[in-house]
């Protein structure tokens, strides 16, 4: 059997380069020819562990090729993934317009039976109107429209551990309707995934509605699950109980379990907040409410400015001539996405407020400026006030705050005695629960976490009052 990855994004790039290393050929189409190029000449357009071995060992060997030729890409493979992009439109909802051009481009080009199956996240009903576009370019040039099926298998990869999702999966999800190639698909859906089935059944096979409405009820609740212990943090901090014992407390009950409990300064990435928000407007449109996956939204954006307010409420609202370091940029470690990574509200925020900005990540500086130039669009002039560094205790020199934002390794750490020399007021605002509040309180470091029993720990060490401003201090 061989594979066709429609769209080589994220999803596609990683499916392309799993199946091929199961043994499977795979083509690889996009329509954009540099990134094709890039990818034939061994470069990968992503950040993602592993990946590029994984592409260039493949490649090497010959079972992945990547290609903007259309046709060829229909014609290889027998299975056809699509797995092109679906933004979040002005209202939420999801924008199908790619999705539907590659179903329209299949059509146009299919000769045999084919196999579709949609990896893209796509709302209720996608696959209905894949089939449809389909098959009226199949019927425009006269041809069979019963030479094709369109199934659901939606992907539960997360970044930064994508190849290890996509070759350990916890399970796979198949949607495959009714009608008269269901055994087909069945078979060839149970051939290409066999390798993760060998010792049990790791395959849930559902209808296509079904398995279309499991991926965003998946994501829909882990955002959920990070919104609530959010506010339990926010809770714990005002009645001074700690969130990370009320975390072991709950997730021993195997009911419960532990994982996705981990208060912070809000999700982000490219699958929750776009996710949840498709979710409440495929509701809306059949006149449901989606209240609970409303308020992990509103939680989640109040959570971003959570840090930005504690600080205003020791600094001032004007932090003008105040230098705050930021480490970590990219929505989570081991990746360099910025897609609404909570560091790009709290920049903005601090900017505004008139603050110099020093900030560190490991991988994710350039594709954060990138960001911050569009979030700050019509006002260039704050970026005047953000500079990166190569290093991460490059950032503490005569800050008034550090805010840890990312939970990368390297910070996980830091030699606290040579911050705090560096540090104009040693106050860190833990965006992430990485140190031990009593640990920084013995060695005079001002502390605020999320939900660590504080409203700020160390209450000893004051800020420097600013007469002039700080940043020729
Ligand atoms: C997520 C899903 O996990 C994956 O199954 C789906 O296919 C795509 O969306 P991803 O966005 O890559 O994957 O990242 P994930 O590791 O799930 O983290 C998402 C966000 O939640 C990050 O910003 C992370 O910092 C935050 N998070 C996660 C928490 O704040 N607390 C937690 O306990 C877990």
């Amino acid at each position: 059997m061989r594979v066709t990855v429609i769209g080589s994004g994220y999803v596609g790039l990683v499916t392309g380069a799993c199946l091929s290393d199961l043994g499977f050929k795979v083509v690889c189409l996009d329509k954009d020819e540099d990134k094709v190029k890039m990818l034939q000449a061994g470069e990968v357009p992503i950040y993602e562990p592993g990946l590029k071995e994984l592409l260039s060992r493949n490649h090497a060997e010959g079972r992945i090729r990547f290609t903007t030729d259309a046709q060829l890409a229909i014609d290889h493979g027998d299975i056809l993934f699509i797995a092109v992009g679906t933004p979040a439109q002005e209202d939420g909802s999801a924008d199908l317009a790619h999705v539907l051009s590659v179903a329209a481009m299949v059509g146009r080009n299919l000769k045999d039976f084919k196999l579709i199956v949609n990896k893209s996240t796509v709302p209720v009903g996608t696959a209905d109107r894949v089939r449809a576009a389909v098959k009226h370019e199949l019927t425009q040039r006269g041809m069979s429209s019963e030479m094709f099926d369109v199934v659901s298998n939606p992907e539960f990869l997360k970044e930064g551990a994508a190849i290890d999702d996509f070759m350990r999966p916890d399970r796979i999800v198949v949607g495959i309707d009714d009608g008269i190639h269901h055994e087909k698909s069945q078979r060839m859906m149970g051939d290409l995934y066999a390798s993760f089935n060998r010792h049990h059944s790791r395959t849930v096979w559902m209808d296509v509605r079904s398995a279309e409405l499991t991926k965003y009820a998946a994501n829909a609740m882990l955002a959920t699950r990070i919104s609530f212990m959010n506010e339990i943090a926010n809770l714990a901090d005002a009645l001074g109980a700690d969130v990370d014992q009320i975390r072991r407390g709950i997730g021993a009950d195997n009911r419960i379990g532990y994982s996705f409990l981990y208060a912070g300064c809000g999700y982000g990435g490219s699958c929750f907040p776009k996710d949840t928000q498709a979710l409440v407007s495929t509701a809306q449109a059949h006149g449901q409410l989606m209240s609970v996956v409303n308020a992990t939204e509103q939680v989640n954006e109040r959570q971003k400015t959570l840090l930005v307010d504690r600080l205003v409420k020791r600094l001032g609202d004007d932090l003008t001539g105040r230098k705050i370091a930021v480490w970590g940029l990219a929505f989570k470690p081991n990746t360099d996405d910025m897609r609404e990574a909570p560091s790009r509200v709290v920049i903005k925020s601090l900017l505004e407020r008139g603050a110099h900005v020093t900030a560190y990540d490991p991988v994710a500086g350039h594709e954060a400026m990138v960001a911050l130039k569009l979030d700050c669009a019509g006002q260039e002039a704050l970026l005047n006030n953000f500079n990166l560094v190569a290093h991460d205790m490059d950032a503490l020199h005569g800050v008034d705050a550090l805010m840890v934002l990312t939970e990368w390794k390297n910070f996980h750490n830091p030699d606290f005695q040579a911050m705090k020399l560096s540090m104009r007021t040693p106050y860190i605002l833990d965006g992430r629960n990485l140190y031990n509040p009593d640990a920084l309180a013995d060695l005079g470091i001002a502390y605020q976490g999320i939900g660590r029993r504080n409203e700020l720990i160390n209450l000893s060490v004051e800020p420097v009052m600013l007469e002039t401003p700080a940043l020729n201090a």
